[in-house]
This record gives C-alpha cells, sequence and structure tokens, in this order.
C-alpha cells in the first residue's frame, strides 16, 4: 500500500511509518509533503530516502491554487493512502474529494478538535484523552472515526508532558490501523 504522508513539524508519526515500513509493515511511505520549509519531519524522511515536496501557502495566489498545486504534487506519487501525521493546514474539496486521507488528531474525538487538541482537554479538565485516527472529509477533524486509544492524564501534566504520551499512543494507533487497511480487513 502506497503512502503519501504530509508533516507540518517533527514528524515522530512519520518517523514511526517508516520504521514499521522498514521492518516488513504491508506499506511503503512513497513522498513526504510539507506546508513550509526545514520541518524535522521532511528530515527524517530525506534521511530515509524517500522524496519530499513542499507546498507554502504563501506561495500561492488563493488557498485554492494552494490546494490544487498540493493535489498535483500528492498525485504524482499515486498513493493509495494519504496520511496527515501532524499536518496543521486544513485540506480544501481539491484535495479532500481527491484521495482517501486519513488523519491523525492528539484528543478523542470529537472532543476537542483543531489545532490545540491536547490543550484544550487539558483546560477543560478531563481525566482521560487520547487520540483518533480518521478519514478526513470537508470539516475539520469531523470525518468517520476508524480507532481510538485513551491515556490518562497525570495530575502534573503539562500540554508537552501529556502530548507525548499521547503520541507514543498515537504512533501505535497509526501503524496498526494501516497494517490492517493494507491487509484489507474492514474499517468502519
Ligand atoms: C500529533 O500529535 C498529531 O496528532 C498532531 O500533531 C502531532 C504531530 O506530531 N496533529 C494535530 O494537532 C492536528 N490537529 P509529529 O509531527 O511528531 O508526528
Amino acid at each position: 500500500m502506497r503512502l503519501v504522508v504530509l508533516v507540518s513539524g517533527s514528524g515522530s508519526n512519520l518517523q514511526a511509518l517508516l520504521d514499521a515500513s522498514a521492518a516488513g509493515a504491508p506499506f511503503t511511505v512513497v513522498a513526504v509533503g510539507a506546508d513550509r520549509d526545514g520541518t524535522l519531519g521532511a528530515e527524517r524522511a530525506r534521511g530515509a530516502g524517500v522524496p519530499v515536496f513542499v507546498a507554502r501557502v504563501p506561495d500561492f495566489d488563493s488557498r485554492a491554487d494552494w490546494n490544487r498545486s498540493l493535489a498535483r504534487l500528492v498525485a504524482e506519487h499515486r498513493p493509495d493512502v494519504v496520511v496527515s501525521a501532524g499536518f496543521m493546514k486544513v485540506l480544501g474539496p481539491e484535495v479532500v474529494d481527491a484521495f482517501r486521507i486519513l488523519n491523525t488528531h492528539p484528543a478523542l474525538l470529537p472532543s476537542f478538535p483543531g489545532a490545540h487538541g491536547v490543550r484544550d482537554a487539558l483546560a477543560h479538565g478531563v481525566t482521560v484523552t487520547g487520540c483518533t485516527c480518521h478519514w478526513v472529509d470537508a470539516g475539520v477533524d469531523t470525518g468517520p472515526i476508524v480507532d481510538q486509544r485513551a491515556v490518562r492524564v497525570l495530575a502534573d501534566d503539562t500540554e508537552a508532558s501529556l502530548h507525548e504520551r499521547i503520541k507514543v499512543a498515537e504512533r501505535a494507533m497509526l501503524v496498526e490501523v494501516l497494517t490492517a487497511l493494507a491487509e484489507d480487513r474492514s474499517w468502519r
């Protein structure tokens, strides 16, 4: 199964996919796309010999032009599934309608969607949060849920400490979901 992975930051989820693939998982990261220069995620990809493309919103006249360009760049790599793994841009219909896209989110959706899922859960005072893997639709973090993992909030958690524990669960979830998809098991 061919994956194009979209990243904006550190790319630890991407690394988990690269490692799983190298260890024999039934998927291959065929390209990595970033929305900015200099991401650690892009560096991880290059280190693994995976081609990287960058589509920066400010380089385009409109958000629709950026989406069209991103869709073209993704399509060049003929992915079976696109994985949004810490990609911090909302994708438009030009991209969403063209591919099967899985997103990973650091909260138990439908609670705490958006860019600050960990911070918002902590601020709300929940004692359990987690991560969600879902198909991307036209909304923000609204598409059909594929899998979730619970993570307990500790009394002395900061946003950073909680996010790190969530990301441990998230990486395992993502690898398991993609393995199951590649093996053609049925998901909701
Ligand atoms: C992950 O926790 C992912 O769920 C989150 O960014 C982190 C990326 O980590 N995404 C969002 O918050 C999207 N709303 P990584 O770059 O180390 O894989």
